[in-house]
């Protein structure tokens, strides 16, 4: 009698139907963490902004919530560097606004300094409270900076990006809780 699949067609469909298995595996894995950051981003202020801000970090598609949280965090210390070097070369190109300018650069440094490290800090230790005391200090800076402005702020853009961004790496904190 013939063999109805000799040893080696045998082996080939096996290992077709590994990688098969693996690729279906991988692709529901990946449907899963897609599912964890869309979720955490509906709990938050600004759905837009955090899920496409996330899924510019390719580490967002294995990470936690915690991860999560602190990638957020990481997020808004990038725009707050951002922000303070917009703030010192306006200081040299309109120094009619140097008393405004001195006021954020107060603001920014206190968002660099001391906002970022505790969240980051209290966020790697589980003190959740702080962490999330940090990045609301943060929204908060960014609120007054521009508010100090009264109307006129060359700041607008960017203070709306770190206070939405601090809101939101709060509202991620904040489910740690
Ligand atoms: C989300 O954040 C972006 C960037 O700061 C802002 O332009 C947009 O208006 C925000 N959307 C909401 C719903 O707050």
């Amino acid at each position: 009698m013939k063999n109805p699949m000799s040893p080696t067609l045998f082996s080939l469909v096996h290992a077709l139907l590994l990688i098969i298995f693996s690729l279906f595996i991988h692709c529901a894995s990946v449907q899963s963490d897609a599912t964890l950051i869309e979720y955490i981003c509906k709990k938050t202020p600004n759905y837009t902004l955090c899920v496409s801000f996330l899924y510019t970090y390719p580490e967002s598609a294995t990470a936690d919530v915690k991860g999560l949280a602190v990638m957020m965090v990481r997020i808004v210390q990038a725009k707050a560097i951002m922000t303070l070097n917009k703030i010192k070369e306006l200081l040299e190109s309109s120094p009619e606004l140097m008393l405004p300018l001195f006021y954020c650069a107060k603001k920014y440094n206190a968002i660099l300094r001391a906002d970022i490290p505790e969240a980051i800090e209290a966020l790697d230790k589980g003190f959740y409270k702080f962490s999330k005391a940090g990045t609301d200090d943060a929204a908060t800076e960014a609120k007054l900076c521009e508010q100090n402005f009264h109307g006129k702020s060359p700041l607008t853009y960017m203070n709306s990006v770190v206070h939405d961004t601090s809101a939101v790496a709060s509202a991620i904190v904040q489910i740690l809780l």
